[in-house]
């Protein structure tokens, strides 16, 4: 459809219809205009998944038997592969599910900032590093639309707790937002010419993020180009007037009083009280409905040429597979007592309540029916067949206690009342509860642990090898809550600490989507593996790992502190903080702020280890005058894979400004290749940097500038690790 047959619709709309299509009519549709040929938009969460079909007006999961999909590793796993082309399979894959459910827009991906390793929402999100995740985002969008579907990225911006969620106000300096919390948005709406963005719940500045002006009309529009829909985030809208002036296209809610949501009756209201200038409201509203077209056009919604989506078929699964396999993060190995080698486990003793445990259906708005999800458990026992005796021994008692969405779905109101009830809270503070009853609770849960402790122990005198796959669950990593500490719940540590006592060859394996405290038994543990909510394949993964038949490749793509007491953010008290929160770290997030200010990590950013071993040397670079930006870097370096075994890592360039004019990172991720190389191949590669890699955002001039001067470029295995450094002079 023409631009001017569009213009002709508008004109011949009436205000109410147009007013129908910029709100709700449903938890997840507004409502179409029939006789205009105009149908209502679809939405649906979310980021690992098309989430289950819930009533139009209710809360309540409808019981569809098909609404079952595939299960895509979280975010935080996606980013942990480091991997593009999978970021792009993943985002492909889930728009194609998302077209086949008839879903017009997906409401993912979630690339918050990491800022603390406490956010409940943690795992929806890409980790701390501002590059990264832009390159994870625009091919990962890409995918989501080639299905002639939007994607919607969220939460636009500095959405970065769950605490206070719906009222936090934010004030964070304007470099520090255009450098680390601004740039992954810019890439999808730039790059990946992504069609939805969604409004973060918290303010910033003092101005709720649905409906601020600065963001959505200003940078978003404005700047940015951004040509498509803006969506509330569900409740977040709190103003008409604000709503109606300050970019926001589309109001989504969790109450079903849809007309009287603020786009909505009381939209029409104010216009006809004169409550606002008549022409500008029409306008502004026209402006919506416009955008609201616009992509509904090159969705083909209006033209009946449109794809039609499909199930997860054979490549798919390989897709979902693969993801999970390159997520996961091989973190210590000493004595390469990893992989394990199943010919010699006769008798292998699984403990662990997260070996048998599906996360699936967990962790507020990102919870999936997932088609099937293959345990740990499940993985390493089909992985050994008949051959190898898998005893499992749960190790310690998870009972969901706490979990604030748990009951979504059962309830009527689930996910409203998740929403009204809290606003958001810090796992310290968990619902009240009668005393007695809590204690009754704790006593409970510590009998029960005291006694799967000593079965565990028990029978790992008793078997040839002993895994254990324990971490977090989605009581914890969710959303509407924050954790109060990195400490592994369940008295995990002292399990694990007791296990390695007696089996100190135990492989120690978490399964969770942020970091975990890991100070009482990291230095005993040999051998260490962190998976992530990796998908429905992700038991497999796991599997192939310990028993070698995949090697695994995940680097870390947010820094594991020792203790949350380390991250500056919680230094400062300003995590949660209180209804104002103040980024007083600025630009020194995630491994900035680790790496310039000297403060050991337990695994640094970018970290994870393999079964071989790689060497990159021969770090060169050169001043290229002529790329799309008119200079940039053309980095070249040569790698070789020495060990015994085909692998891949992941080469990282940084770059480091040798005498800063403004205070500077140490060091920033501006380049990055994931690199196959069979035992014993070498390879030269070459990475460019464009311009902006020597950027910073000079709050005065309000503009990204580069001084002139000499930048060096680092060959890095991790953040931590150097490997190489050559120099640049950049002249301006
Ligand atoms: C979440 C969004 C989600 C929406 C719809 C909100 O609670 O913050 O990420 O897309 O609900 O379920």
């Amino acid at each position: 459809m023409t631009k001017e047959k569009i213009e002709k619709l508008i004109t011949q709309l009436t205000l109410q219809e147009k007013v129908d299509m910029i709100h709700g009519n449903g938890f997840f549709t507004t409502k179409g205009v029939e006789r205009l040929g105009i149908p209502p938009f679809k939405t649906s969460d979310g980021p690992r998944g098309v989430r289950k079909d819930f009533e139009n007006d209710a809360w309540k999961d409808i019981g569809l038997s098909y609404d079952y999909t595939s299960y895509l590793p979280c975010n935080s796993a996606l980013a942990a592969t480091w991997n593009r082309a999978l970021a792009y399979s993943a985002g492909k894959l889930l728009g194609k599910e998302a077209r086949g459910r008839g879903k017009d827009m997906i409401l993912a991906p979630g690339i918050n900032i990491m800022r603390t390793p406490l956010c409940g929402r943690s795992f929806e999100y890409m980790g701390e590093d501002p590059y990264l995740v832009s390159e994870m985002v625009v091919p990962f969008v890409q995918g989501v639309e080639e299905n002639d579907v939007s994607a919607c990225v969220k939460h636009f911006a500095v959405n970065n707790q769950e605490t206070k969620r719906l009222d936090v106000d934010v004030e964070v300096s304007e470099r520090a937002l255009r450098e680390i919390y601004l740039p992954g948005f810019e890439a999808a709406v730039r790059r990946g010419k992504a069609k939805g963005i969604m409004g973060a719940y918290n303010k910033l500045r003092g101005a709720h993020c649905c409906h601020h002006d600065e963001l959505l009309n200003k940078i978003l529009r404005e700047e940015w180009g951004f040509e498509g829909i803006t969506v509330s985030d569900w409740g977040g809208v709190h103003d008409t007037k604000e709503a109606l002036l300050n970019g926001l296209d589309m109001e989504m809610s969790v109450n079903s009083d849809f007309d009287a949501y603020y786009m909505a009756d009381p939209l029409i209201k104010m216009i006809e009280d004169g409550e606002v200038d008549k022409k500008t409201a029409y306008a502004k509203i026209d402006e919506k409905v416009r955008h609201i077209l616009n992509v509904m056009n090159k969705l083909h919604m209006l033209d009946g040429e449109r794809c039609a989506g499909g199930y997860n078929d054979y490549n798919d699964k390989a897709v979902l597979r693969q993801t999970a396999r390159e997520s996961i993060v091989l973190l210590k190995n000493d004595r390469n007592i990893l992989p394990l080698d199943r010919k010699k486990v006769k008798r292998l003793l699984v403990v662990g309540e997260n070996a048998n445990r599906q996360h699936a259906s967990g962790g507020g708005s990102a919870e999936i029916k997932a088609l099937y999800e293959i345990t740990p458990l499940m993985g390493i026992q089909m992985l050994l067949g008949g051959n190898t005796e898998v005893v499992y021994k749960p190790g310690y008692f998870n009972e969901d206690i706490g979990n604030i969405w748990a009951n979504i779905g059962a309830s009527e109101n689930g996910q409203a009342d998740s929403l009204n009830q809290d606003s958001g809270r810090t796992q310290a503070s968990p619902e009240p509860e009668t005393q007695a009853a809590s204690e009754e609770k704790i006593k409970h849960q510590k009998e029960m642990n005291e006694k799967y402790l000593q079965e565990a122990l028990e029978a790992a005198g008793n078997a040839d090898a002993v895994v254990f796959v324990g971490g977090l669950t989605h009581n914890y990593d969710t959303e509407g809550q924050d954790r109060a500490d990195m400490k592994l719940p369940y008295e995990q540590d002292r399990l694990i600490s007791e296990l390695l006592k007696v089996r100190p060859d135990t492989i120690v394996t978490l399964v969770a989507g942020s970091p975990v405290d890991m100070s009482a038994w990291r230095d005993d543990a040999y051998a260490l593996v962190y998976s992530w909510y990796a998908g429905m394949e992700g038991g497999v993964a796991l599997a192939e790992v310990l028993f070698g038949e995949f090697n695994p490749s995940g680097r870390l793509p947010e820094t594991f502190p020792i203790s949350e007491k380390d991250c500056p953010a919680v230094t400062l008290g300003e995590f949660p903080g209180g209804d104002k929160v103040n980024y007083g770290e600025d630009i020194f997030v995630g491994y900035r702020y680790y790496d310039t200010y000297d403060i050991a990590a337990a695994f640094p950013f970018g970290y994870g280890l393999s079964y071989t071993d790689f060497v990159m040397t021969g770090i060169r670079a050169e001043v290229i005058e002529d790329t799309e930006q008119s200079k940039g870097v053309k980095v070249s370096f040569d790698i070789s894979n020495i060990g015994g075994r085909a692998g891949a890592t992941v080469a990282q360039i940084y770059v480091a400004d040798k005498c800063p004019k403004v205070k500077k990172a140490a060091k920033e991720l501006k380049a990055f290749e994931k690199i196959y190389l069979e035992a014993g191949e070498t390879r030269e590669v070459t990475l460019m940097l464009e311009r902006e890699a020597f950027t910073y955002y000079d709050e005065a001039e309000h503009c990204f500038k580069v001084d002139a001067g000499s930048y060096m470029l680092l060959l890095a295995k991790n953040a931590e690790e150097i490997v190489d450094i050559t120099e640049i002079e950049f002249a301006v």
